[in-house]
């Protein structure tokens, strides 16, 4: 494994768990950050004994409290445009990730670190955690998905309560919301975590693929179009060596055992 300075990366079975590191900075997301994680990432990403990661804060008080402010009190506004300022975190971290991941959040999760979650296949949180979009208080707006990730998770009237007010959402409203998909109590997160990770890197990989990329694929396209392509990626894996397997097995009341191809 790599070493980094803001994060560590564990592989436990099949399943790589990433710990964002800065505990004393809340886990605030600087361009270091970005770098590390879009290697780990990579890694997981091309590691054929992965298959699902988890991605948590260290600490149990945030899961990350933001983009670093920092990094980006004194930066020229000429550079954010220039350099593309938060670009990497969806063409590079987002659309290289085809395997499944999971983000644990456990406590604050507010700008960058809210959009950061908002990034993973889906969000369980533990019972403090905390969403927001404060970026209005500091006379900006979300960078890398809160306008758009989050009105998508959970509607346009939220959304923008959110957005406007800066206000924070905690994890039973969020449930509610549609913006994490469970809530288990802060001492079980990991736990918890690790668990679904688990259930999903026992699965055929190239179905756990298959499936998140037809999920994604209904926010990119019409009705029609997602229908006709989830029926052609259905297809496409009844080619594959672990259907037979995966239909022969439940025929013979067994457990499937999987190539991936
Ligand atoms: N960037 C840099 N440092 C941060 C940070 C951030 N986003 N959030 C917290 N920290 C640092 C604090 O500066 C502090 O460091 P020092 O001890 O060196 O002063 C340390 O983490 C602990 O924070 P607090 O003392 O503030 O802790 P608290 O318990 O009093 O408050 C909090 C916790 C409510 C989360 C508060 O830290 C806070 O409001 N943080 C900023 C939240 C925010 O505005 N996030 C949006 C950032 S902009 C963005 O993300 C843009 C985008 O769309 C990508």
């Amino acid at each position: 494994q790599a070493s980094y300075e803001t994060i560590l990366v564990e592989q436990k079975g099949a399943v790589t768990l990433i710990t964002l590191n800065r505990p004393k900075a809340l886990n605030a997301l600087n361009s270091t950050v970005l770098a590390e994680l879009i290697d780990a990432f990579a890694r997981f990403e091309a590691d054929k004994s992965q298959g699902c990661a988890v991605l948590i804060g260290s600490g149990d008080k945030a899961f990350a409290a933001g983009a670093d402010i920092k990094e980006m009190v004194e930066k020229p506004g000429a550079d954010f445009y220039s350099e593309d300022f938060f670009a990497g975190w969806t063409t590079q971290l987002v659309k290289s990730t085809r395997k499944p991941w999971i983000a644990a959040v456990n406590g604050f999760a507010l700008g960058g670190g809210c959009e950061l979650a908002m990034m993973a296949d889906f969000i369980i949180a533990s019972d403090t955690a905390k969403f927001g979009q404060p970026e209005i208080k500091l006379a900006v707006a979300p960078g890398m998905g809160g306008t758009q990730r989050l009105t998508r998770a959970i509607g346009k009237a939220k959304a923008m309560d959110m957005c406007l007010t800066g206000r924070n959402m905690d994890a039973a409203e969020a449930e509610r919301s549609g913006l994490v998909s469970r809530i288990v109590p802060a001492d079980k997160l990991l736990e918890e975590a690790m668990k679904a990770a688990e259930q999903i890197a026992a699965m055929p990989p190239l179905a756990a693929m298959m499936n998140k990329e037809m999920v994604n694929i209904a926010f990119e396209t019409t009705l029609d179009t997602g229908l006709l392509m989830e029926r052609r990626m259905f297809q496409i894996l009844t080619a594959t060596e672990d259907k037979t397997e995966g239909m022969t097995a439940f025929v013979e009341k067994r457990p499937g055992v999987w190539k991936g191809r």
